[in-house]
């Protein structure tokens, strides 16, 4: 059996000229849990062409969602891009990687920081019942350049709560804090800066950083994840993975070079 499978793409919808995502048909047996990624890709001169993208789409979903950067010269974005309704793309059939809450250690509040498609992961993880069950606080923080790259606002501030089972575990734990560096908007600033500012818990309603309490997980670009652990660790906290918990864990958003 090949490793991949031909999934049918079912909408397209593009957010900026730099972002965009899209839905897709999901074969029965593939299953992976929420913050997981897959390799995804196009056949591109008879051979497959993949890069890890984590699913946006929680893992009780029948379609599969995605959310990608467009580099022009990019080997696949650059063609990915221009998928349209119908077209077919290959889905690896394992899923893989660490941002799980296995990997943490107990806590009470979860934050979530992504940056640009590093947001697509904690959009599985804000739609699963579970992360309820497991932290009084789940808050998600978002951080862009513009307001245009704030992708999926609307369904996290408001179809999330108007979910008929969501909404009510929902309701007053989820936190979202989108953050904007290159425009005016109501938060602004950088992840690692703002987990240092007093400002940031006082807006959420909550304590200020306590070791005990805060679980982290992380998605973005590399310069992004270093500064942003670099923060943790001058706390004390440490990195969880597979085979130990932690403090926190860390994925690379996809970046195509
Ligand atoms: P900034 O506008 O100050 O560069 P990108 O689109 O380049 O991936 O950036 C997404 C967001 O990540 C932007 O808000 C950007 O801020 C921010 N960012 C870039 N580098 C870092 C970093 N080292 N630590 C935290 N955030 C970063």
């Amino acid at each position: 059996m090949s490793n991949f499978y031909q999934a049918e793409v079912l909408s397209v919808h593009h957010w900026t000229d730099r972002l965009f995502s899209f839905t897709t048909t999901r074969e029965a047996s593939f299953r992976y849990q929420s913050g997981q990624f897959a390799m995804i890709g196009l056949e591109v001169d008879g051979k497959p062409l993949m890069r890890a993208y984590s699913m946006v789409s929680p893992h009780y979903e029948e379609t599969l969602e995605f959310l990608s950067i467009k580099v022009p010269d990019g080997p696949l974005t650059s063609r990915l891009q221009n998928i349209r309704v119908g077209d077919s793309i290959l889905v690896g059939r394992k899923a893989s990687g660490t941002l799980l809450t296995q990997n943490l250690l107990p806590g009470r509040h979860l934050y979530l920081l992504g940056t640009g498609t590093g947001l697509a992961p904690f959009m599985s993880i804000v739609h699963d019942p579970e992360v309820y069950e497991l932290y009084e606080k789940v808050i998600l923080v978002h951080g862009c350049r513009q307001v245009s790259e704030l992708a999926y606002q609307q369904r996290i501030a408001k179809e999330l709560f108007e979910h008929e089972f969501l909404g009510e575990l929902a309701a007053g734990r989820l936190l979202y804090y989108p953050t904007v560096t290159r425009e005016p908007f109501e938060n602004q600033g950088r992840i690692p800066d703002l987990l240092q500012s007093d400002h940031f818990f006082a807006r959420l309603g909550l304590p200020a950083f306590c070791k005990a309490d805060d679980r982290f997980m992380l998605c973005g670009s590399p310069a992004m994840l270093k500064d942003t652990v670099a923060v943790l660790e001058s706390r004390g906290l440490t990195e969880g993975n597979m085979s130990h918990q932690g403090h926190y864990v860390i994925e690379r958003a996809f970046v195509e070079k």
